[in-house]
């Protein structure tokens, strides 16, 4: 039996997903996490022929243990999804011989001066860019750039510490507020709709491609807290406006040599038609839009996932749905109060509304810059575009949370 070390199991939540999807394959999981065993969720544990509970930051701890192990049953392949663990599964990767994505290989999904290192190399359109641990360093490649710039930091997630600089003054203002990151990465800023190039990968082929469009792009959503935030995957992906993004994704996977997994790609699309590329993950796109994929297709990424990075042919998908999350934000501060708007939303959409995820009057809003989930997530669908952007806008506008 083919025994699959899962990095971290069981956290974040969704990771349990694809545990069990794994063990459903046939194959023999053996989990290695920093959750304690009894803090797993049981859709993870009941689905691991073993765990080891090591800290996953202590990579000496990680391989004694996976040695120790495979003195008793042969260690044949590793899989993580969580970003954080991407190098250390290729490190155990390596220890072992095993085979999958080097360090070498997953360092560009990491980094991000290096993914645009090695997709400029490629021919890949990437904002202009530089990256500089120094504050003269900030200000020699803003010189070079030119504004408007973004400032980010190489190894950011959710937007954290990224701002746009429209003038060498705005820039003054902006430095102390990113003092305390180590390496910044500083871009050309791109005027444009931001999409996404979602793909699971089996022996180097696609065999799941989906995009998203977010509306408005992160960097808005994230700035201001009366957006209610939408990600829509898109029915249609055939269309021409998303046909040279679409492109771009397959060359960036050819690029990076991706072979087998989920990988999650952002671009830019602009006015006069360019793309740009944005940037790339080895993992599936966050706050749950593998459920939005999933509601698209009344497919289940999970297992087209699992069946894809053990070798088998997974089932094609077809795209039914147009299908988008929006997370909401309620109005003041504390224990939400009051939820306003949602049975008339009810009555009139029910049939669309796929998940309804809202914190319940009396639980402590969310901290909403911290994470994309806020106060809550509706998931909708809706075969044609045009009818799911008016209703998913409905949820954003008329349903209301208070809090006080
Ligand atoms: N060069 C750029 N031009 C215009 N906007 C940009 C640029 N770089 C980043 N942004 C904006 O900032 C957002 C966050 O940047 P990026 O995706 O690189 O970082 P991140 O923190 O990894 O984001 P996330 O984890 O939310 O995907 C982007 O979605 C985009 O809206
Ligand atoms: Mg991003």
């Amino acid at each position: 039996m083919t025994n699959v070390v899962m990095v971290s199991p069981g956290f974040p939540l969704e990771m349990a997903y694809f545990t069990r999807a794994l063990a459903r394959t046939g194959v023999s999981v053996i989990g290695i996490g920093d959750q304690p065993v009894e803090a797993l969720p049981a859709e993870a544990r009941d689905h691991l022929a073993h765990y080891e509970h090591v800290s996953l930051a202590d990579e000496g701890a990680v391989l004694a243990a996976l040695h120790g192990l495979a003195r008793h049953a042969s260690i044949d392949q590793v899989e993580c999804l969580w970003e954080p663990y991407m190098v250390l599964a290729a490190r155990i990767r390596e220890s072992f011989g095993l085979p999958g994505m080097t360090v070498e290989q997953t360092l560009p999904f990491r980094d991000k001066e290096l993914m645009k290192q090695v997709l400029d190399a490629a021919g890949i359109r990437t904002p202009r860019h530089a990256s500089t641990s120094t504050v003269q360093g900030v200000w020699e490649a803003a010189e070079r750039i030119g504004y408007p710039l973004i400032i980010k930091p190489i190894a950011g997630a959710g937007s954290a510490d990224t701002f746009r600089v429209d003038s060498a003054a705005e820039l003054s203002d902006v430095l102390p507020m990113v003092r305390h990151v180590d390496v910044l990465s500083v871009e050309e800023f791109i005027e444009a709709e931001e999409f996404t190039y979602d793909t699971v990968c089996g022996g180097g082929d696609v065999v799941f491609e989906n995009i998203c469009w977010y509306r408005p792009r992160p960097l808005q959503a994230r700035s201001h807290e009366w957006i209610s935030p939408m990600t829509v995957a898109l029915r249609d992906i055939d269309s021409d406006r998303l046909a040279e993004g679409r492109a771009m994704g397959r060359a960036v996977l050819q690029a990076l040599g991706f072979q087998a997994g989920f990988t999650h790609m952002e671009w830019y699309r602009k006015d006069d038609g360019e793309v740009v590329f944005g940037e790339i993950g080895a993992r599936p796109p966050g706050a749950r839009t593998v459920d939005v994929m999933n509601y698209s297709t009344d497919g289940d990424l999970f297992r087209t996932w699992a069946e894809a990075v053990v070798g088998a042919t997974p089932e094609p998908l077809v795209k039914a749905y147009n299908a988008a999350s929006i997370f909401k934000r309620a109005e003041g501060s504390g224990h939400i109060t009051r939820i306003e708007g949602l049975d008339g939303l009810l009555a009139r959409y029910r049939d669309n509304v796929c998940v309804l995820d809202l914190l319940p009057v009396g639980a402590h809003r969310r901290d909403w810059r911290a994470t994309l989930l806020s106060d809550g997530m509706i998931i909708v669908r809706h075969p044609e575009l045009d009818a799911l952007i008016e209703l998913g806008d409905r949820f954003a506008r008329d349903l209301r949370m208070h809090a006080g």
